[in-house]
């Protein structure tokens, strides 16, 4: 087991951290008056079953069930997950516990913190994704009027326990975008690991279960150093700007088969690889060397210039702009990320030009 010590919580990491889990549960000498549990259908079916009969405490939970996906991160599903916790009595002794994906991390989260004005909460990451980053940082929240977690709190869980042997069950492409929050923490905190990431396939769940303690500690060091976003955490943000814009873009257009979040962003650290070497000093070999090894890993995309109008219209709302400009979070070099970098609407759209451009030679 490895514990990662955050701000005023511990991250336990090891292949199944029940016994973790017991310890923390026992530490409250008078117990919490109600246990609950939040899962999507995924995570119940597949994780649940194992939770429960190593858990026992838990058996006696009451289990709220959301339906899984990015689209229900909204203030409807809280209200209903408000409404199902003041039927069943919570209060500030219950402990309220997050197992699943991001989806269920952020959204819990944000229910946690706000019924009766915040009752504890901890996590229990199933996806890659989620243990590597969302679960970790205090971050929680839900979409709203069509932009990414536009409501939120920060708000730390009491403990987060991360368990590898969860990620078994987990598809391929669910992997796939889990690698891209990895790649960030490679990207622009550590060049080493980089390397060590780059050695990595998609849907390698070996390789990839042996980066989850080198991600959380990059990201943990973030956030410790600044917990509210005030300034040096915003190097979390690098592909993000864009990423969020297009997975925004992708859930609007119900024409379109959403993006994962993980995948949006993986486009997004091309585009702004390519804004890096514009306005910040990343070399053009190093932008092809990012190129390179996202378009070999993840599905590649076209982006028609049509849309990119309304992406950029997006960006526009993104929570790090300041003063009217479109603020990002860029690679001065692979392992170094500045803050507080514009580009105006024409480089913006030259970036995703790129990115297609780059997809095109890629499938020759
Ligand atoms: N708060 C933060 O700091 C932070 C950081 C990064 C991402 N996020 C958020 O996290 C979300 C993305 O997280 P995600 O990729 O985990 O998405 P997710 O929660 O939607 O999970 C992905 C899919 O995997 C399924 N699933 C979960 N565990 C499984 C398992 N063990 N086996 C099989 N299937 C399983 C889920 O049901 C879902 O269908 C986004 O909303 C993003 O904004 C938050
Ligand atoms: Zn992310």
């Amino acid at each position: 087991m490895t514990e990662i010590k955050s701000t005023n919580y511990s991250v336990f990491v090891s292949k199944n951290s029940f016994k973790d889990i017991i310890r923390f549960l026992k530490t409250n000498s008078k117990g919490y008056s109600k246990l609950f549990i939040l899962v999507d259908e995924n995570s119940f079916k597949y994780c649940y079953p194992n939770l429960v009969t190593k858990v026992l405490p838990f058996k006696d939970a009451e289990i709220i069930e959301i339906e899984s996906g990015e689209k229900n991160k909204t203030i409807e599903i809280c209200a209903q997950i408000w409404g199902t916790l003041s039927d069943y009595g919570a209060d500030k002794n219950s402990l309220f516990v997050n197992f699943g994906g991001g989806v269920i991390s952020d959204l819990g989260g944000f229910v946690a913190s706000t019924f009766k004005r915040g009752i504890p909460f901890i996590n229990i990451p199933t996806t890659l994704l989620s243990q590597v980053d969302a679960s970790v940082g205090g971050k929680t929240g839900i979409n709203a009027n069509n932009l990414k977690n536009e409501i939120g709190v920060y708000s730390n869980p009491l403990a987060v326990f991360v368990s590898t042997d969860f990620l078994s069950t987990l598809d391929s492409r669910q992997v796939t975008a889990g690698m891209a929050e990895i790649i960030k923490h490679g990207l622009i905190a550590d060049v080493k690991y980089w390397k060590k990431i780059k050695k990595c396939k998609a849907g390698d769940l070996d390789m990839l279960k042996k980066c989850i303690v080198d991600s959380i500690k990059i990201k943990n060091e973030v956030v410790i150093q600044d917990p509210k976003e005030k300034g040096w955490r915003k190097i979390l943000n690098f592909g993000h700007t864009v990423g969020h814009a297009l997975e925004t873009f992708f859930l609007e257009e119900s024409s379109m088969k959403p993006l994962l979040h993980g995948e949006a962003v993986a486009i997004g650290m091309v585009c702004e690889s390519y804004l890096s070497t514009k306005v910040c000093k990343l070399k053009d070999t190093e932008l092809k060397e990012i190129t390179n090894f996202i378009l070999s890993t993840f599905k590649p995309l076209t982006i028609e210039p049509i849309y990119h109008h309304r992406l950029i219209e997006l960006m526009t709302h993104d929570k790090k702009n300041a003063n009217g400009a479109i603020n990002f979070s860029l690679l001065s070099g692979i392992g170094k990320c500045e803050i507080n970098k514009t580009a105006t609407a024409d480089l913006i759209s030259d970036s995703l030009k790129y990115y297609s451009d780059q997809v095109i030679l890629f499938k020759k």
